[in-house]
């Protein structure tokens, strides 16, 4: 038997509750947090605790006066001695694991368990990847959030493509290793601790920056690479600090 074998039936939600917005929230995923039998939070060694406390938040507020479990658990965490995709591959291993584990602890038969996912489940999210490795395999339901992207471009107040043109959404560590993607002009950029812009080497390059998205202490910041970067990076370093920590995407548009 498989370490993730869960031997019961159950209903799993992958809700998306937008990047950290409790206005963010569709009616069709409140409602999905309100059918939900157990909600459950990851709680990563490394995640700030700001994040967990907003997941937190979101849902007892939801599901204030009714009788849903809220389950706090621990995620392991990625083994950096492995490749990227090995280390990745193990790391859903792992993380299937510990899901099932929990479900079997603090859920009964036929329950309804949702997952509070960041942003939207579709753009880099493993969850539905975790999903997958579970048996039986539950019966699926996601709900779509507003992801980092789409709040970055609504605060900067831009559409994201040129008429009738293509965009790239890459993370910090593909900007890095292969440079800014050929065949378009615009790319969107996550995951990025190293403020991968200031590598690229294309001259007019126009950047729309954004920390914190959605929340109380948004920053957004624009302006030609060469111009503003130094700044993102001072920006950067002085919330990160202040905060203890930091999310921050951006679209890098050539011009
Ligand atoms: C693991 S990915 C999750 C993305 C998420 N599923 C989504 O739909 O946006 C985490 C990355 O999303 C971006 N991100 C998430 N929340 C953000 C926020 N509030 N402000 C800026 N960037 C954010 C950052 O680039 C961060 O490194």
């Amino acid at each position: 038997m498989a370490h993730w074998q869960i031997l019961r039936m159950f209903e799993l939600f992958l809700v998306g509750i937008g990047t950290g917005n409790p206005e963010h929230i569709t009616i069709q995923a409140r409602r999905a947090i309100e059918e939900a039998d157990s909600i459950l939070i990851p709680y990563k060694g490394s995640e700030k605790s700001e994040l967990v406390d907003v997941r937190l938040k979101i849902c007892k507020e939801i599901v204030k006066g009714k009788k849903t479990k809220i389950i706090q658990f621990d995620l392991p965490s990625r083994d950096l001695s492995y490749s990227y995709q090995e280390g990745v591959e193990k790391w859903h291993d792992n993380v299937a694991r510990v899901w099932s584990s929990t479900i079997r602890k603090h859920c009964s038969e036929d329950t309804k368990v949702a997952f509070l996912i960041w942003g939207d489940p579709s753009l880099y999210d493993s969850s539905l990847r975790i999903a997958e490795r579970l048996k039986p395999k539950p019966k699926i339901q996601v709900f779509a959030g507003i992801t980092s992207i789409q709040a970055l471009t609504a605060a900067h107040k831009i559409p994201i493509n040129e008429v009738g043109k293509s965009f790239i959404v890459t993370t910090g560590r593909n900007l890095l290793e292969c440079g800014f993607p050929h065949g378009v002009k615009t790319v969107a950029v996550m995951l990025d601790g190293k403020c991968s812009f200031q590598s690229l080497r294309e001259p007019k390059l126009y950047i729309y920056w954004g920390a914190y998205l959605g929340m109380e202490n948004e920053i957004i910041l624009e302006g030609w690479v060469e111009d503003v970067s130094k700044k993102i990076m001072e920006i950067r370093a002085d919330a990160r600090n202040q905060n203890g920590w930091i999310m921050d995407s951006y679209i890098l548009q050539k011009r």
